[in-house]
């Protein structure tokens, strides 16, 4: 371990020129990230404005930090799941002078250690995956709350969810914007870059045939419609399981089969859950299970795959491969666990490919640059969870657009006047 006390600790810092060529890569695939950095590079808006984050520490999430620096701002950065750190990457970082405290594998302990380490510039901004960091604040350090903080950004349906909860019991004590509630980051980010990175870990671990195989998808919200869209695309024959009405209905229609929990677990071949929620597959659901199974979680939290129940029934446990461990039962059938049960896409491949993370990243830069603008002002919002501007929306849409060399259609004024003109009919 490399560590410079109050300034970083990282893996190894000889790997930061590997961590910096992959950098480099992804700054080549996210061009509306780079064209908002160019942008806000000379003015830099952030001068004198403290940004503490705690989120994967990817080589896209490395291109919004030093888009954040380039724009002025002083960054302390952590990891937001204990398995998903770049360790090169983290590296390069740290090379760069950026204070960051990350690596690959710690233990919860040293999760809480990292946040705090981060909190010692008494960060003006927060930005969150899973809302950790701003917990951490109002658990451990309030006086952050009301001294330094302005306001925070949350990535992730998880801690949005929950923030939104605290918000409602008068307990968040700054506001929060809810970047993962932009339709550039929901709809993005979470179908189509969960969905393609979800099935990269499952190959990455086990490498697996999916044609032919039986996929169980637990959830139908946005991560999971877009993990059985994929699958269904590899072959696979989708089943999804759900308790909410609407969304088990969109899957039927959708072609996907639907059915009970009880009952997927005793014909799937891999169980991938996508849910936000806890003990979806249970000690009932894996004593039914086929012999060779594979289970996995892409939600944010390793709950959703009750592993104390894994543990209680199995009589023995190695490991078979890297991120793939082999749960054998006492009848002596295998169960095998992806990853921990931690979010497969990141600890066993690399996260979402950093063309979706490009809007996702935009979107976080500038809800951070709008709280700032406002503190300039002299303005706050609420202490409430708080959309992205819908404009800001678009404006990302239509960039990304033209880095795609895409062009699209634009209302006439007529066709403006005809969608409001309540007084023609047929
Ligand atoms: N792997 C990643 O990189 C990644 C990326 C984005 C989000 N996430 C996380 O993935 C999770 C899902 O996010 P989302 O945006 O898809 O949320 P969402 O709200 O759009 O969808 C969740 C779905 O799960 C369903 N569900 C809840 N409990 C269930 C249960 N017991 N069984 C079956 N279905 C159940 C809900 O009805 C809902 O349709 C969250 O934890 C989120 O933070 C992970």
């Amino acid at each position: 371990m490399d560590e410079k006390k109050g300034q970083f600790k990282v893996r190894d810092l000889k790997s930061a020129n590997e961590g910096q060529r992959r950098i480099e890569w992804a700054e080549s695939r996210m061009p509306v990230l780079m064209a908002l950095r160019e942008k806000y590079r000379k003015t830099k808006p952030l001068k004198g404005y403290r940004i503490a984050g705690c989120l994967h520490v990817t080589k896209e999430t490395a291109v919004l930090v030093k888009t954040f620096v380039e724009a002025g701002a002083q960054v302390s950065w952590s990891g937001c799941n204990p398995l998903s750190t770049q360790d090169d990457v983290a590296a390069a970082l740290a090379s760069d002078g950026v204070p960051i405290f990350a690596w690959h594998g710690m233990n919860v302990q040293e999760f809480y250690w990292c946040i705090d380490q981060t909190l010692a510039m008494k960060p003006n901004l927060t930005l969150d995956d899973g809302a950790d960091l701003i917990f951490t604040i109002h658990n451990k350090h309030p006086e952050l709350a009301t001294t330094s903080v302005i306001g925070g950004t949350e990535e992730t349906t998880t801690g949005v969810h929950r923030l939104r909860a605290m918000a409602e019991a008068g307990a968040l004590r700054y506001p929060v914007i809810a970047v993962n509630d932009a339709e550039t980051k929901w709809d993005f980010d979470n179908v189509y870059g969960t969905g393609q990175s979800t099935l990269d870990g499952i190959l990455r671990a086990t490498s697996v045939l999916l044609a032919g195989k039986n996929i169980v998808v637990a959830g139908f919200g946005h991560c999971g419609r877009g993990v059985a869209m994929r699958a269904k695309g590899l072959g696979a024959n989708v089943i999804v399981t759900e308790v909410k009405p609407t969304a088990a209905l969109k899957a039927t229609l959708e072609g996907f089969q639907v059915m009970a929990m009880e009952e997927a677990a005793r014909i799937g071949d891999i169980f991938i859950t996508a849910t936000g929620v806890k003990d979806v597959i249970v000690d009932r659901h894996f004593k039914v299970m086929k012999d060779g199974v594979i289970v996995c979680n892409t939600g944010h939290y390793d709950v959703e795959i009750n592993i104390g129940h894994l543990k209680k029934l199995a009589r023995s446990v190695r490991t078979v491969r890297k991120d793939n461990e082999e749960y054998r039962m006492k009848n002596g059938r295998r169960i095998y666990l992806l990853a921990q049960g931690r979010l497969v896409n990141l600890a066993a491949a690399e996260g979402h490919p950093s063309e979706v993370m490009d809007m996702s990243f935009a979107n976080q830069f500038m809800a951070q640059l709008r709280i700032v603008e406002l503190h300039k002002k002299g303005q706050r919002l609420e202490n409430k969870v708080h959309d992205i501007a819908k404009e800001q929306d678009q404006e990302i849409a239509k960039l990304k657009l033209e880095t795609m060399g895409i062009d699209i259609d634009r209302l006439t004024k007529e066709q403006v006047r005809y969608i409001t003109d309540y007084a023609s009919g047929t």
